[in-house]
């Protein structure tokens, strides 16, 4: 439910350029499906979109930023998976989920991959599972921050398997893939959004894809199901956000415009092309990401409550 809030004539929006938050560092997943459906976007709104990436502790810091921001279409975020998590896993969170924003639409849903140094020993899902194992006191799991999507890939792999690892937070998936191919971590678990082009040019190694199917654009490699570690699976889903009390025709233009990017075929390829796709049109509407971040948030408190990780 919206109220008025916000400046301007909502029904001439928009009359300048719109910034599309991303909380993570540039040149990651979140920053890639951003900059993807950024153009065809503002293309179909007339006004240029800006991208900004505000990164830090999983993607809480710039979501909290979009929380506090105008309420009038010009501070828009686009976040995933994590903000149906970050609620069980910070004590202080600066926001809350479905009372602090209003829901745009959902955007993609990106499998991961499990991922590691090109010349870190195990070869197969089982070969790391037995390493890490046998080594759990020197091996190092990379993720963006408490929260991010990779982070819980990696708590969900070490809950599956048992051990409990020394992970090195990064400010997004982007400097911790550059420490990947670089061989400063051993390995860790993110979006083929920004996986596929390395494991393609064999800068690092891959070990599965964390969905019930393989991945097109990926065909050699087995699912975790295949590989013997049924109970990780998990999808990163994406939403744009604007905060709470914007104009209800701001929200439909902006859901609008986001369809229509969906629709390109220019967005359809690039996303086939990382191992994705756009989510089904009626997804892209502010009801049905409202529906989805309610079921999320409930279900990932559970998951992460029985994993046994406390909120910090
Ligand atoms: C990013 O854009 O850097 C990522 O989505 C981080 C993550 O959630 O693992």
């Amino acid at each position: 439910g919206n109220g008025g809030g916000g400046g301007g004539d909502a029904g001439n929006y928009p009359e300048q350029n719109i910034t599309f938050v991303v909380p993570f560092s540039a040149g990651g997943p979140t920053d890639t499906v951003t900059r993807m459906i950024a153009e065809p976007m503002a293309a179909k709104l007339g006004a240029k979109i800006v991208v900004q990436n505000v990164e830090g502790a999983g993607g809480t810091v710039g979501a909290g930023e979009v929380a506090r921001a105008e309420p009038d279409g010009y501070t828009v975020l686009m976040h995933h998976i994590g903000m149906s998590t970050a609620p069980a896993l910070y004590k202080n969170l600066g926001y809350k989920p479905l009372e602090d924003f209003e829901t745009v639409g959902l955007v993609t849903e990106v499998p991961m991959t499990i991922v590691a140094r090109k010349d870190f020993p195990p070869a197969t899902l089982p070969d790391l599972v037995t390493h890490v194992k046998a080594n759990a006191n020197k091996v190092t799991l990379a993720n963006a921050g408490v929260g991010a999507a990779s982070h819980l890939c990696g708590l969900l792999f070490q809950h599956a398997v048992g051990v409990k690892l020394q992970e090195v937070p990064y400010k997004g998936t982007g400097p911790a893939l550059t420490d990947l191919v670089g061989g400063q971590v051993d390995f860790m678990c993110d979006q083929t959004t920004n996986t596929s082009g390395q494991i393609t040019a064999g800068e690092i190694k891959a070990y599965a894809v964390t969905t019930p199917e393989r991945v097109k654009s990926l065909p050699d490699l087995p699912t975790t199901t295949e590989a013997g570690l049924t109970q990780l699976q998990v999808s990163v889903w994406h939403g744009l956000y604007v905060p709470a009390d914007t104009p209800q025709q701001v929200v439909d233009k902006l859901s609008e415009a986001l369809k229509v990017a969906l629709a390109d075929q220019a967005v359809i390829d690039q996303m086939a092309k990382l191992g994705t796709a756009p989510v089904p049109a009626e997804d892209a509407t502010p009801q049905a990401h409202r529906a989805h971040l309610q079921e999320q948030l409930g279900a990932w408190a559970k998951i992460i409550a029985d994993a046994g990780v406390e909120a910090s």
